[in-house]
């Protein structure tokens, strides 16, 4: 089938490259030239595992190709797949502006019949705007859009997986028709039937993911609501730790036995600094936004946000009360991305940890395997370094930020003999907190008093 993509960013290139992946004929396009002469280099101008294989070995099987030309791209494809950004306003509702240019850019440039699909996350009510919009700018050409929402559930740092091998494909249609052409378009992901990086030896057996077909202000509201609802679980689970802090329980043991329950389900419990990234926030806030607009008193998801915020300043009171002062202290911090696997340090809580530090005066070293260079570009007076023991030399504390895998395996031993004062502030619960102890750490982490910790590990042995 013959697929257009428009918006190469992260959505765009995972959506393109695995597509094609799946045998399909993609065309890719974007209205940056750069990021194009980029992708016609070969470069994936974004850290994403995988994601460059994918789109390599898609280009040179001769079924994806990146084009600058969006009217060339928009002709050459039955279904067009809109995964252009939409960014939050002042008022956190979700700006649109790109997704109008795309509808009068389709509009102009179409000479047949299209199926135009929302991929990009989006509010409830966009696709009749959008359908709207397709045909005021089409009508003098007489042709007919149909449109259809696919909303991605796509994590960064898994893109790629997730795409393969997702838990459910959602779509919203107005008809059979465009029932059909997204079918087809995903028979092959739900059959199994594409090259897939991640198993090169053949993917494990698993059962097929739910092609889950409803109409599209439902899809629409399904992709608001899944995310808004993995931030609810976050913040539940940050204020029992707070709980955990206050009453001497430990809040892994706590969250875990919670999970164990499949009413609740284990994921997204982990408590810690609290989500950032330029998905949950920004969906959260595009959601409230959109209940108030609609007169619905959204005020549980406002108060997971305030939650949320609230994990800065636990933060800063630990900061606080371990350092007495922190002016002219010398920090360290491990992690600036969001979360791990992804150079992406939109809205992560790391730029906030940073903002506030250097308010009160501190010295700031940090690290981080691939988001040194984005935050640079934010931080220019932060000392970087992408050695870790380097950052840890002469520090008055260090605070894990992001739960890199590479963090974890370090010589902690080594980091005890570089510090001036061995303190470790684990924002992301990544440590043992018996095993720091017993290399003579002073350590902290969320909602962990040590007390309990070590009980655990004795009864454990
Ligand atoms: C999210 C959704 O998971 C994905 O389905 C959607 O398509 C896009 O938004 P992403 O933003 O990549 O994906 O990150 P995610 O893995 O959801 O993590 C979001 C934030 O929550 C990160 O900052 C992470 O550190 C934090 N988090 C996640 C927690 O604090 N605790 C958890 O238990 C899980």
């Amino acid at each position: 089938m013959k697929l257009v993509v428009i918006g190469c960013g992260y959505v765009g290139l995972v959506t393109g490259g695995c597509l094609a992946a799946a045998r399909h004929e993609v065309v890719a396009t974007d209205n940056d030239a750069s990021k194009i002469a980029t992708l016609q280099a070969g470069r994936i101008p974004i850290y994403e595992p995988h994601l460059d294989e994918v789109v390599a070995a898609a280009r040179r099987a001769g079924r994806l190709r990146f084009t600058t030309d969006a009217g060339d791209a928009i002709r050459s494809g039955d279904v067009i797949f809109i995964c252009v950004g939409t960014p939050p306003r002042a008022t956190g509702e979700a700006d649109l502006s790109a997704i109008d240019n795309v509808a009068r850019l389709i509009a102009a440039e179409a000479r047949s019949p299209k199926l135009v699909v929302e991929k990009s996350t989006v509010p409830a009510q966009t696709g009749q705007n959008l359908k709207r919009a397709l045909n005021v700018y089409g009508h003098s050409s007489g042709l007919h859009f149909d449109v259809a929402s696919n909303p991605e559930f796509l994590r960064e740092g898994t893109a790629v997986g997730d795409f393969f091998h997702p838990d459910r494909i959602v779509v919203g249609v107005e008809g059979v028709e465009a029932d059909r052409q997204l079918r087809e378009v995903y028979e092959p992901i739900v059959e199994g039937r594409f090259e897939c990086v991640l198993h090169p030896n053949g993917c494990p057996q698993s059962a097929k993911p739910e092609f889950l077909v409803t109409t599209i202000p439902s899809a629409e509201l399904i992709k608001h609501a899944s995310n808004s609802f993995l931030a609810l679980k976050i913040s539940y689970a940050n204020v029992i730790s707070d709980l955990c802090e206050r009453l001497g329980g430990n809040v892994e043991e706590v969250t875990r036995a919670m999970g164990l329950d499949p009413r609740i389900g284990p994921q997204f419990l982990k408590a810690g600094l609290g989500f950032g990234g330029f998905c949950l926030p920004k969906d959260i806030q595009a959601f409230i936004h959109l209940a108030e607009q609609v007169g619905v008193d959204f005020s549980l998801l406002k108060e997971a946000e305030r939650i949320n915020r609230q994990r800065i300043e636990r933060l800063m009171e630990k900061v606080r009360n371990h350092l007495w002062v922190v002016k002219d202290k010398q920090i360290a911090l491990l992690g600036l991305a969001f979360k791990p696997f992804t150079d992406d340090i939109r809205l992560a809580p790391a730029l906030e940890v940073i903002r506030r530090l250097q308010a009160e005066g501190a010295k700031l070293r940090a690290t981080d395997p691939q988001a040194i260079e984005r935050a640079r570009a934010i931080f220019p007076d932060v000392i970087y370094n992408a050695d870790p023991y380097e950052i840890a030399r002469g520090a008055d504390a260090l605070l894990v930020l992001t739960e890199w895998p590479q963090f974890k395996q370090l010589d902690w031993s080594r980091i005890h003999r570089e510090m001036a004062r061995p303190l470790v502030l684990d924002t992301r619960n990544m440590l043992d907190p018996l095993t720091m102890k017993l290399q003579g750490f002073e350590y902290d982490s969320f909602g962990r008093p040590e007390a309990n910790a070590s009980v655990t590990a004795e009864s454990s042995r």
